[in-house]
Order: C-alpha cells, then structure tokens, then sequence
C-alpha cells in the first residue's frame, strides 16, 4: 500500500471522535467504531456538532463542514472496517480491551493495512506482540483537544517497519500537525516530562511550601505556562494523572517516580478534576475555587 485513503477510528469517545473529525476534514473517508452503531453514530454526531461550532465562528464554511460529514460513516460492527488503509484504536486505556480489540479486528483487515494505538500508556511493543502485524503496527499519539492541539508524537514499536513508519509520518503530516519521533519507553516524551511535573506540584503543595493558587500563579507568571500545573491536572483529569505516574513508576522502577500521597487521597474521593466538578479547584459555582 502506498499511501491511506479509509481510515478506521476505534472508540468513538473524547479522542476517537476528534482523530476521526481531522481525518474526515483532512480528506479521508472516516469509519467510526465502537462498542455498539448507536455509540458510533453518537461520535459521528459529537464532530457534527463540533463542525457546526466552527461555522458558527465563521472558522468553517458550511460546504466544506457538509463535505466532512459526508466522508464519516458509522459502523456497524468490526466488519466496517475492512475498507481501512490504517486503523487508529483510541478505545478505554485498559490494556485487555485493546488487546481483545486487536484480536477481533485483525482478521477483519486486509494483511497490508496500519494499525496505530492513540495509547498514552501503555507499551506499543507489547501491543503490537498481540497482533498479526507487529511490522505494521506504530503508537499515533494525538493531544487533547484532538482538533486544537497541533502535536502529535509518533511512536515506533520495536518492530515496526520503517516503511510503514515513513507512511504514518505522511498521515499526520496531512492533517496539518506538526509530529515528533519519540521511542517507545513509558509516558513518550509529553507525558514523561509533563507528568512528573505536576505531580512536583503536588508535592510541593502537600509539603505546604505553597497554596494551590500560589503554585499555579508561580508557574503561569514565572515559568510562562498557559496554566497553572492545578489547573492543568484539573483539566487532564487526576485519575489519568494518577494512572501515568504509576506507569511512570513501574515502567522505569525509579523512586523518583513515585506517585504523591496527596494525588492518591484526591482520585480515591472523587475529586477527579473538571469532569467531577471538583478537584484541586471547586467548580461548583461561578468561579473555581481552591479546595486548599
Ligand atoms: N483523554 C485524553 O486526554 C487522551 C489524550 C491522548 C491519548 N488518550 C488515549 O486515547 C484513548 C481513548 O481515550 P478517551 O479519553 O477518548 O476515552 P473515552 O472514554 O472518551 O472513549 C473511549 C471509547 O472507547 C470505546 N470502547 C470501549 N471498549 C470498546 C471496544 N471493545 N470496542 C470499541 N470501542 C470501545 C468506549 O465506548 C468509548 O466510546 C486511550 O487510549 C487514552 O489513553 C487520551
């Protein structure tokens, strides 16, 4: 295969939905997939609704939005995704789902297709070992908000095949990003520097060197950061947080890794950040308010 004309999207959620909307936008014809055609369809309606937003802001003609639409299908079972050139999995972050993904969709695809995983996590090398094509096989990690961020980091498997790196590489180079080349060791490079940061932060919290508000003005004004490292795991959500340190701490067993107790007592209440309405902000009312 030469070049990707079909893609396959795998999970129709935050990010699926988002890689499926720059590919369609891109050109591509898109096949959405998930766990049922009603949640398929959801995603399909979810870039809809995304596009519509953008010609409201006069970012997005209303010609080039039905065009968009008009290459996203829905499927209807893995079947659908027969047609794909590369098939991008960005289903729940456990590793036994995608595994029990890739068993099911692999026969399903011609033995030249790409399979890419959207994992923050987990080893590509080890995913692509339980698949038919490990040569085929490479880490596509786009950032969230999937149509807003310009990065995406390209991950190579310790097997995969530098032709089909090189084809990938033009992918995402087609969908107006800029990519960077990282190996394939735990967290990339955005998570594995980003990460631990914030986790810095909570230490640095926890050991009452500074409130939740004085970090943060201390890293937007003095470090330059858009937001503060409170703000930003709010918006991340602390459990992934959580759950990447822990890769973080496995994956390369050093102590230096090692998640903050304080993170840990935040994921076990609850208090997840944004998506929960409470985290190291409150936003229950009309502005966020420290919760220390
Ligand atoms: N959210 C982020 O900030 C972010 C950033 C970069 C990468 N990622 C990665 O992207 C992937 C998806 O994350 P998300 O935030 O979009 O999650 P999400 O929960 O929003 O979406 C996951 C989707 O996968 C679907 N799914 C679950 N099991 C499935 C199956 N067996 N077959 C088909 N679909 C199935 C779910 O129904 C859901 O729609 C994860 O691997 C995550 O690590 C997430």
């Amino acid at each position: 295969m030469a070049e990707i004309r079909t893609v396959g999207v795998i999970g129709a959620g935050q990010m699926g939905a988002g890689i499926a909307q720059v590919s369609a936008q891109a050109g591509y014809d898109v096949v959405l997939y998930d766990v049922s055609l009603d949640l398929a369809t959801k995603g399909v309606e979810k870039v809809a609704a995304g596009l519509e937003r953008l010609v409201s802001a006069g970012k997005l003609d209303a010609g080039t939005r039905d065009a968009t639409i008009a290459r996203l299908k829905p499927a209807d079972g893995a079947g659908d995704l027969a047609p794909a050139d590369l098939v991008i999995e960005a289903a729940t972050e456990k590793e036994e789902i995608k595994r029990r993904i890739f068993a099911q969709v692999c026969p399903v695809l011609r033995p030249d297709a790409i399979l890419a995983s959207n994992t923050s996590s987990i080893s590509i090398t080890r995913l692509a070992s339980g698949t038919d094509r490990p040569e085929r096989f490479l880490g596509i990690h786009f950032m969230n908000p999937v149509p807003v961020m310009k990065l995406v980091e390209l991950v190579r498997g310790i097997a995969t095949d530098d032709a089909v790196f090189e084809i990938s590489k033009r992918f995402v180079g087609s969908l107006d990003k800029t990519m960077t080349i990282s190996e394939d060791f735990p967290g990339f490079i955005v998570n594995r520097v980003l990460i631990p940061m914030i986790n810095e932060a909570i230490y640095t919290l926890h050991e009452g060197v500074g409130s939740v508000e004085s970090i943060d003005a201390s890293m937007r004004l003095g470090a330059n950061h858009p937001m503060g490292p409170f703000q930003l795991a709010d918006f991340i959500g602390l459990d992934t947080c959580l759950s990447i340190m822990q890769v973080l701490h496995d994956g390369l067993a050093d102590s230096k890794y090692r998640p903050c107790p304080l993170l840990v007592k935040y994921v076990e209440a609850g208090w997840l950040g944004r998506k929960t309405k409470r985290g190291f902000y409150d936003y229950r009312g009309e502005t966020p308010v420290p919760t220390r």
